[in-house]
C-alpha cells in the first residue's frame, strides 16, 4: 500500500470517487494539509467522514498577517479533540512570494513549533527559498518531521536527514529538468516520503493539470527506476516511514 502524505482536499472534490481511484492504484490513505482556517474547518469535515483519512494542521507563512495567538490555542484546542490530527503543518517560510515579513514569518514558525513541542507532535515544514533560516530554525529544536515538497541539494537533504527529517518527495522528480533525480539516488529509502501535493504539482504526464493522490504510484515509479528496485519495496519502505512518524491508527 502507499500513503499520500501531503494533499490538499476540498469538500467540491467528489471524495467518494476520489478515494475509489485511489484504492484501486494502491493508495490506501491519505494526509490532509489544513493551512488556513478554509482548509482546516472542511478538513475536519472531510477526516470525520472518512476512516483513511488523516489530517494535519497549521499556519502555512501565507496567513502570517491575520493569524493571532488565538488561532494558534485554537489549533492546540483542534489537536486535543481529535485523534485523527497526527501532526503539525504545513508550517515554515517562504520567501518566494512574501519577502518583507520575514521577521513575523519567523516568529508564526517558533510559535507552531514550540506547540509541536508541547504536544509532542511531528511537523510538516513548508520552505520555499528560504532554506537557511528554516534550516537554523529547525536546528534548535528537537522535533521531527516531514520537508515538504523537498528539492533542493544533497548537501542539505543529508543536513535535514541528520536532524531527524524525512524528505517528502513528489511530482517535481517526474519533471525533465529536475535535479531531484540525483538527490533521491544517493539518499536512503529510509528517508523518504511520498506525497503529492494535491492539487498542486501534479507529476508527469499529468503536468499543469489538476494533481490527485491517485497519482502517488507513478512518482513511486520513478523512485523504483532510480533505486533499480520494484514498486512494492517503495510501497513497504515509504509505508514504513509514515507509520514510523505518525501515530496512525489504520484501520485498513
Ligand atoms: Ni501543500
Amino acid at each position: 500500500m502507499f500513503i499520500d502524505t501531503h494533499c490538499h482536499l476540498s469538500k467540491e472534490d467528489n471524495i467518494d470517487e476520489l478515494i475509489n481511484r485511489c484504492t484501486k492504484n494502491g493508495v490506501d490513505a491519505l494526509i490532509i494539509s489544513g493551512c488556513d482556517k478554509k482548509g482546516i474547518i472542511e478538513g475536519l469535515e472531510i477526516i470525520e467522514e472518512y476512516s483513511n483519512i488523516y489530517m494535519t494542521i497549521g499556519f502555512h507563512p501565507s496567513e502570517v498577517n491575520t493569524t493571532t495567538d488565538e488561532d494558534i490555542a485554537w489549533l492546540e484546542k483542534l489537536i486535543k479533540e481529535n485523534k485523527k490530527i497526527i501532526g503539525i503543518g504545513e508550517i515554515g517560510l517562504d520567501y518566494y512570494w512574501e519577502r518583507d515579513n520575514k521577521e513575523s514569518q519567523k516568529e508564526l514558525f517558533e510559535k507552531q513549533l514550540t506547540l509541536a513541542e508541547k504536544l509532542n507532535l511531528p511537523i510538516v515544514i513548508h520552505s520555499r527559498e528560504a532554506t537557511q533560516d528554516t534550516y537554523n530554525i529547525l536546528k534548535k529544536h528537537r522535533l521531527k518531521g516531514i520537508i515538504h515538497c523537498y528539492s533542493g541539494s544533497l548537501e542539505m537533504a543529508r543536513e535535514y536527514i541528520k536532524l531527524g527529517y524525512y524528505l517528502g518527495i513528489g511530482g517535481v522528480l517526474t519533471f525533465k529538468n529536475s535535479n531531484l533525480k540525483d538527490v533521491v539516488k544517493e539518499i536512503s529509502l529510509d528517508n523518504i516520503t511520498l506525497e503529492t501535493d494535491s492539487p498542486y504539482l501534479a507529476p508527469t504526464p499529468y503536468r499543469g493539470s489538476k494533481n490527485s493522490p491517485e497519482y502517488i504510484p507513478i512518482i513511486a515509479e520513478k523512485i523504483a527506476e532510480i533505486k533499480e528496485t520494484t514498486m512494492e519495496e517503495i510501497a513497504s519502505r515509504t509505508t514504513k516511514n509514515v507509520h514510523t512518524l505518525f501515530d496512525l491508527k489504520i484501520h485498513i
